[in-house]
């Protein structure tokens, strides 16, 4: 018996990172997997962002571990295209129980007086647009079948400790965080729960990448990913430099589960005591 047994997940930002890793845990227990990814470029994203191979390989994964899985394109800022993600996924596996709101875009880091508009624009559009987008292409079918349910929406530890020079990030996150709390109360009535995860740094393509490895070692001309370790490791009580995408998932795992019955509107760091940190 799995936690998840005859559920259906939907999670946006699937191709890779920790979109893998929830499609991974919650088919491990149970789930039915709607998964969707942009598969985007942008301008202002200074790394790589995922492709179709990366997200052919989350299916194959889920697929291989004897999950079951829909996938397909779409991007966060069209709703248009995740209502048919919804609508098709819907029509396979009969209904949605759980939404993982996890895509994300990070930007290069600056002062905010030196932020682009173009660069406001796509962090706020993907990060937190995105997230309105993806919880309301599904709270109707959720709300409709009456089963009640669980949403989790990826935040970020950034937006707990207002990291300096990621206004836009740290606007879109903060914004999640409230927008989450007034969701509960719209969904409450529906026995539809809702909440927020705040991880910290995740070894991921988000942060594995000389944009962040500048970001945590300004003072180095080429910052290494031991030396961004390294920094990261002092900012965190628990003396890691990061956690991983399966401990993100673990969270979501929980939120998501019956367990979490009774826990909607909360904030859930994963954060190794960054938030409290002396
Ligand atoms: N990695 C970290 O340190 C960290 C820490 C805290 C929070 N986060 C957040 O965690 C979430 C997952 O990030 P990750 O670490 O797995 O990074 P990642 O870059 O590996 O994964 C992000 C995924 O989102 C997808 N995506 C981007 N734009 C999209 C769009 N417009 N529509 C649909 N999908 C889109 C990407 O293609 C990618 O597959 C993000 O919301 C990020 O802000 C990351």
């Amino acid at each position: 018996m799995g936690r998840f047994d005859g559920k259906v997940a939907l999670i946006s930002g699937v191709a890779r990172g920790q979109g893998r890793s929830h499609a991974l845990r919650l088919a491990s227990e149970g789930a039915a997997i709607i998964g969707f990814d942009g598969l985007c470029t942008y301008d202002t994203v200074p790394y790589k962002q995922a492709t179709q191979d990366d997200l052919d390989e989350t299916v194959k994964q889920v697929e291989n571990a004897g999950g079951r899985i829909l996938s397909g394109r779409a991007d966060v800022r069209k709703r248009d295209e995740i209502d048919s993600i919804v609508a098709k996924g819907i029509a396979e596996f009969g209904g949605i129980d759980i939404v993982v709101a996890n895509a994300g875009i990070g930007i290069n880091s600056r002062p905010f007086w030196e932020v682009s508009q173009q660069e406001w624009d796509d962090v706020i559009d993907v990060c937190l647009m995105g997230v309105w987008h993806t919880v309301s292409a599904a709270a109707p079918a959720m709300i409709a079948a009456g089963k009640g349910g669980s949403i989790v929406v990826t935040a970020s530890a950034a937006a707990i400790k207002a990291a300096p020079q990621l206004s836009p990030y740290i606007a879109a996150k903060t914004g999640v965080i409230g927008m989450m709390r007034s969701m509960a109360n719209d969904l409450a009535p529906h026995k539809i729960r809702i909440n927020c995860i705040a991880p910290t740094a995740v070894p991921t393509d988000f942060v594995l990448n000389d944009r962040l490895y500048q970001i945590f070692c300004p003072d180095k001309e080429n910052p290494t990913v031991e030396d961004a370790a390294a920094i990261l490791r002092g900012h965190h009580p628990l003396g890691e430099p990061w956690i991983q995408p399966s401990d993100a998932s673990a969270a979501v795992a929980f939120l998501a589960s019956d367990e979490a019955r009774y826990i909607s509107g909360i904030l859930l760091p994963i954060d190794l005591g960054l938030s409290f940190a002396w």
